[in-house]
């Protein structure tokens, strides 16, 4: 059986967390297979919102088993919250949630450098969410990161402190920050015990096994492409390859064994924090897109910056991933809009070109956009697409033939039920 990915076409928060949750009753098993707590995903089941940072979107579904990857960052203290507010909304997690031992930890001091670094970059800051993901991934390829199957071992507190020391060394050649190491440590090590708690596998054998047995895989994403380290807005992207390549590494798999690439865009473009977005406005059309979209951060509650999708960015993700099954969300947030766009090329120079540059921060692109009527007209309780708008049908077939690609899900609203099957 092969292992499907669903990761984010653009810049994250594309409602990745809605579509696994909808697609995981056909599978057996969902992974997280990168980053870490920087994630937010967000499903809305009966009214009642869930905000996920580091455990799998299948969690809300019995039959399925949830993965922690190898290639995932892990804090604790976030890990506890997020079991913690599974458990008061009447979720058991114990028997569907497992994680690989070679996942690396998020320590205290990782948040301190995340922060320090920041400051310390002024105007040119990533605009990170905090979390420690880059200094996490950075002891990990330094290799001098702890994983979750040291907690285990004796001596893990002396490796503890060891690392830790290196950390408050670095710290000295930044600007202060104010952080409470102390009680951040003490709810650390308190949190671990919950980590502790939960089946450790060696993730490459349980997945190859489950693969052997039939078993059907869904690995999913967090952020997208456009914060993929290698092909992102580089220097402003994550830590970690968002791509489907990362799945390989991010859980232990072979190529071979891929198989749909569901790639989620929605129907605009946000991105939050720092760093080039060609079709970025501002203006009443952003601040509609952002009032319309509730466009503010799942894990920091920052406002998202916005504009028109972009085509030439989504044909660069659908490249680098592979894409087969293309799925469109947050339609019905262009509902009342008199008139929708999409950048189609770019003109740069005076020269019009439809491939990203090397150095989106160095290179002047205009966006050349295309514009459609709007529809005016609402998308609630559509389930076919012969029932949607014909304007809406039209901008999206559109859509469908610049991408050389087929929608596969159109979603309607943030509700779990609030989607159109193609
Ligand atoms: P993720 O990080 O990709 O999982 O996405 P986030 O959860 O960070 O952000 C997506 C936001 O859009 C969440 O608040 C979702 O509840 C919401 N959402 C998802 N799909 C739709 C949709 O089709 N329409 C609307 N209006 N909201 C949606
Ligand atoms: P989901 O999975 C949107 C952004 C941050 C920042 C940059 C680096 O919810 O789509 P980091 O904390 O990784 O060092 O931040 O990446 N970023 C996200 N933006 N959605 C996310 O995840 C993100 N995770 C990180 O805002 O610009
Ligand atoms: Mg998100």
């Amino acid at each position: 059986m092969a292992i499907d990915v669903l990761l984010g076409l653009q810049w994250g928060d594309e409602g990745k967390g809605k579509i696994v949750d909808f697609l995981a009753p056909q599978y057996d098993i969902v992974c997280r297979f990168q980053g870490g707590p920087n994630a937010g995903h967000t499903i809305i089941i009966g009214g009642e919102k869930h905000v996920l940072h580091t455990i799998p979107s299948g969690i809300f579904r019995p039959d399925c088993d949830n993965v922690i990857g190898n290639g995932v960052v892990i804090d604790p203290i976030t890990f506890q919250r997020e079991i913690k507010g599974l458990t008061a909304a009447g979720l058991s997690t114990t028997d569907n949630l497992v994680i690989s031992r070679k996942a690396h930890l998020i320590l205290p001091t990782h948040r301190m450098l995340d922060a320090a670094s920041e400051a310390m970059k002024g105007e040119k800051k990533i605009g990170s969410t905090l979390r420690g993901i880059g200094p996490t991934y950075m002891d990990k390829t330094g290799r001098n990161g702890l994983r979750v199957g040291d907690v285990m071992q004796s001596g893990f507190r002396q490796k503890y402190n060891e690392l830790k020391e290196k950390h408050l060394g670095l710290l000295q050649i930044y600007p202060q920050i104010e952080f409470d190491l102390e009680s951040e440590e003490k709810a650390w090590f308190d949190a671990l015990e919950s980590l502790r708690s939960f089946e450790h596998i060696d993730c490459e054998y349980y997945l190859n096994d489950a693969v052997k047995a039939g078993k059907k895989i869904l690995a999913e994403g967090a952020q997208g492409t456009m914060l993929d380290i290698d092909f992102g807005t580089y220097p402003y992207v994550t830590s970690s390859n968002t791509t489907t390549a990362g799945v390989c590494t991010g859980l232990g798999v072979a190529p071979h064994h891929i198989g749909k690439v569901i790639g989620i865009t929605k129907a605009y473009c946000t991105r939050v924090g720092s760093g080039p977005f060609p079709t970025e406005m501002e203006g009443p059309v952003a601040d509609q897109l952002r009032k319309a979209g509730a466009e503010f951060g799942a894990t920091t509650g920052r406002p998202r910056r916005c504009g028109w999708i972009d085509i030439p960015q989504l044909r660069y993700s659908a490249m680098i991933n592979g894409l087969t099954h293309l799925v469109v969300t947050k339609i019905d947030v262009l509902n009342e809009f008199d008139e929708v766009a999409m950048a189609v090329s770019y003109a740069s120079n005076g020269v019009e070109v439809d491939r990203l540059p090397y150095d989106l921060t160095q290179t002047e692109l205009t966006p050349i956009y295309q514009s459609y009527p709007g529809w005016k007209a609402s998308t609630d309780g559509v389930t076919k697409r012969s029932e949607l708008p014909e304007a809406l049908e039209a901008y999206i077939s559109e859509m469908e033939s610049m991408l050389d690609q087929k929608i596969y899900l159109l979603s309607t609203g943030p509700e779990r039920s609030e989607l159109v099957e193609f």
